[in-house]
């Protein structure tokens, strides 16, 4: 699947995406404007779901809000069952404002602040994951200072190197994040959190990387989390509650990609978790996938600009978003599905490169696409926008973030609206 599930044409020839034609989406809430479908956010929460209560019932799924997070995407996910990956004292925010449950939040990071450590705790939030002895002592700090226990899991770096691109690989040894277990910091971490009064400790996790499509790292992480819980029993006598392999499910961006079924890769992990438990123990088994939840549900629509054809080398189509809102093909190289939305693909197609309109030579959106002849005023579209394309947006050259609707049955609601130079202007003292 690469574009939302209830995607098609109309009569007209434009894109309808959850019943809403997007021609008149653009038209209402301008451009460039992101679409989220919800009923295709509801189906991958329910396909982990799903799978998970049929064989290992005893288990959680916490949407990692890295990949998108607006209040919209935090109600949708809290109504269906899940928790919230929160790295920083803004999404912890944006969790409060969305009244999503706070027991249900987890708050991840390598270098978590005092005073969003102290945010969390006062919120409610429901775990913390330790990412380093630093970070341990200091929750343990804050928490003691508050007369409070957290509680807390460990990251493991479980020293497996998945298939992914450098940038988003986390399992390997030499890693920022985590503490590995090679070289005996894992182990001393669990000492220090049974001796220290301001922590309790839950349980282990690994988070090997994202974009991941083989289903091989993940049995090789439950091994590896299922082998260091038995260490620890037998050396300190602790019992994890909880054990969490982490998120990081590929999805499919263009017709080449395979994608991992959420199905298949759930089933290999409860398979390998209930194998390697010991009898009559069964903790809790956490996942954390962002992009699978979001990714094909979110379409994104620019409009056409400029054209700059150099005779015999390329045909640039100048769109009016870019780099400020998608960084990922600058950054990873990143490749999406482009089809024009604003009317039937029908014609030759030839092949075009669509930038961005940003000041900077790499701000190419999609390179060499293969589009049928492209005018000022048509819209395209950019399937499997909906994860860390926003995420990772920003305001270079001053540049507004675009608007987010969410759309069902044919109904759109904005959940972020366009931002406005008065909102570029306000964090300057004086403007
Ligand atoms: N858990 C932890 C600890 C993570 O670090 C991440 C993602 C996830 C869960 C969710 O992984 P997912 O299911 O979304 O793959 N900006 C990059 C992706 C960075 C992923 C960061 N961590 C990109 O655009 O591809």
């Amino acid at each position: 699947m690469i574009y939302p599930l209830d995607t098609h044409r109309n009569e007209a020839g434009h894109l309808v995406i959850g019943g809403c034609d997007v021609v008149d989406l653009v038209q209402e809430f301008g451009s460039p404007l992101y679409v989220y479908d919800e009923a295709t956010i509801r189906a991958m929460c329910r396909s982990y779901v799903d799978v998970l209560a049929e064989n290992y019932p005893n288990f959680s799924v916490t949407y990692a809000g890295k990949a998108y997070i607006d209040l919209a995407v935090l109600r949708i996910v809290a109504d269906e069952g899940f928790g919230l990956d929160a790295v920083s004292g803004g999404e912890i925010q944006c969790a409060v404002a969305a009244e999503f449950p706070m027991e249900r939040v987890i708050f991840h990071g390598n270098n978590k602040l005092p005073d969003e450590i102290e945010l969390g705790l006062s919120a409610g939030i429901g775990r913390f994951m330790v990412d380093g002895l630093d970070d341990l002592r200091l929750i343990s700090q804050v928490a003691s200072d508050r007369q409070t226990t957290a509680n807390v899991m460990l990251r493991l770096t479980p020293g497996i190197s998945a298939h992914t691109h450098d940038y988003i690989r986390t399992g390997a040894l030499d890693s920022k994040f985590g503490l590995p277990i090679s070289t005996g910091q894992a182990e001393e971490a669990v000492r220090l959190a049974l001796e220290s009064s301001g922590v309790s400790l839950i349980g282990y996790h690994a988070h090997i990387g994202s974009q991941i499509f083989d289903t091989e790292p993940y049995a090789q992480t439950v091994e590896v989390l299922l082998g260091f819980a038995e260490q620890m029993h037998d050396k300190y006598g602790v019992c994890p509650e909880v054990l969490s392999p982490g998120g990081g499910c590929g999805v499919q961006y263009v017709e080449e990609d395979d994608g991992l079924e959420i199905e298949r890769l759930v089933k290999v992990i409860c398979r390998t978790f209930k194998d390697g438990l010991p009898a009559g123990v069964e903790p809790e088994l956490a996942l954390e996938p962002g992009r699978s939840i979001v990714a094909n549900a979110g379409v994104a629509l620019y409009s056409v600009g400029t054209l700059k054809e150099i005779p015999g080398i390329r045909k640039y189509v100048a769109v009016d978003g870019g780099m400020a809102d998608n960084i990922r093909p600058a950054l990873y190289g990143s490749e999406y599905k482009v089809d024009i939305a604003s009317r039937e693909a029908d014609g030759e197609c030839s092949t075009v490169t669509i930038a961005g309109r940003y000041c900077e030579s790499g701000d190419i959106l999609f390179k060499d696409v293969s589009l049928p002849e492209l005018r000022n005023g048509d819209i395209v579209a950019a399937a499997t926008s909906g994860a860390y394309n926003l995420a990772m947006s920003s305001n270079y050259n001053m540049a507004l973030r675009p608007a987010v609707v969410f759309v069902k049955d044919g109904q759109a609601t904005l959940s972020r609206r366009r931002e406005t130079y008065d909102d570029l202007l306000a964090v300057f003292p004086g403007a």
